[in-house]
């Protein structure tokens, strides 16, 4: 039998035991999940949205399956970064994973708030993420993360008061992905995650009651891969940061995809609403396709995409 593929990862002063994360909003606080799975094989979880003071979200019904993806408006419901430090980050912070706190504010002076406490609040925690792009309600940062200049304001200010490494997630909702990145790159951001969900709409059957009372959702899911796949591979040559691809990986095929694209690491998100164990799946997966392809490192999926773009004769020309 072949030896097993190191799938260790090293990224952003990060260092994953391999390159698959759980993403924001779609696996809870890491803690929900333990009965289901051990945790402890993750490469990294990303823990539900933190704000300031606690929301309870938007009324429900708040999902909604479609033949290719889901529609969200769950509008950021969590309990809140003094909660979050009180009750969940204790046992996050016996794992040995990395976790990930998702941040997010109505104002630059919000985020910067949340992740000074939990700063102070000493270890437990891996990184920040900050989510400039949920779509699903105006508390949610849209306005940092559709324009540039925003997007760098509220990224240096953060990095002012972090001394861990800091993730900027960037939505796919604007004309064109790179200057987000760059103006992520440019205020300090030690690595970008994309992407989080599209603005999709729905309508009921009913005239004038749609499923999802809000209307437009964050739409997410295998049906958005190809386009997450095109900007992560856009984004990877426009940035000297790395890059964590996001958007509708399902299995191990589907984040080797992402890697070739040249991102770092995947985060899972949509799948563990119809699999639960989505996400150790994807690692044995990944693990089995690497070892197929005769692959010794799963970071020689990465490396290789950018390797063979230097060397094709389109690169040289
Ligand atoms: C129900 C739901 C809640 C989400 N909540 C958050 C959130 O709080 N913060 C965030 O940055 N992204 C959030 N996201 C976006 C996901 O983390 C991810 O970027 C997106 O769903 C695309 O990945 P996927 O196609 O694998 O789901 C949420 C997604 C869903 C489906």
């Amino acid at each position: 039998m072949s030896k097993a593929p190191d799938m260790a990862v090293e990224f952003a002063g990060l260092r994953l035991k391999n390159p698959v994360i759980a993403a924001s909003g779609t696996f809870g606080y890491g803690v929900e999940f333990e009965p289901l799975l051990d945790l402890n094989e993750l490469g990294g979880l990303v823990v539900k949205g933190l704000s300031r003071e606690p929301m309870a979200g938007n009324p429900p019904p708040r999902l909604a399956e479609t033949p290719s993806g889901m529609l969200n408006s769950v509008g950021l419901q969590n309990v809140g970064v003094d909660a979050f430090l009180r009750e969940k980050l204790p046992r996050l912070g016996q794992l040995n994973t990395a976790v990930i706190a998702n941040v997010f504010g109505e104002t630059t002076e919000d985020y910067v708030e949340v992740v000074r406490r939990l700063e102070a609040a000493g270890g437990g925690l891996a990184a920040y993420e900050l989510n400039l792009s949920c779509p699903n309600t105006k508390r949610g940062g849209i306005t940092f993360g559709s324009d540039p200049a925003l997007t760098r304001e509220v990224t240096a200010a953060v990095r002012k008061v972090s001394r861990r490494p800091l993730l900027v997630k960037l939505s796919p909702n604007v004309t064109d992905i790179v200057p987000f990145g760059q103006a992520a790159e440019a205020a300090g951001a030690d690595a970008l995650c994309l992407v989080n969900t599209f603005v999709g709409m729905q309508f009921g059957l009913a005239p004038g009651q749609p499923p999802i009372p809000a209307k437009t959702a964050g739409f997410s899911g295998p049906a958005i891969r190809f386009q997450a796949l095109r900007l992560v591979y856009q984004t990877v040559r426009a940035v000297q940061i790395p890059v964590i691809g996001i958007g509708g990986i399902l299995c191990g095929a589907d984040a080797a995809e992402f890697l070739r694209a040249g991102a770092a690491a995947v985060q899972v998100g949509t799948a563990n609403f119809y699999d639960p164990r989505a996400t150790v799946r994807i690692v044995r997966e990944l693990e089995a396709c690497c070892r197929k392809a005769g692959i010794r490192h799963v970071r020689e999926l990465s490396n290789n995409s950018q390797e063979s773009e230097r060397d094709s004769p389109k690169s040289r020309a």
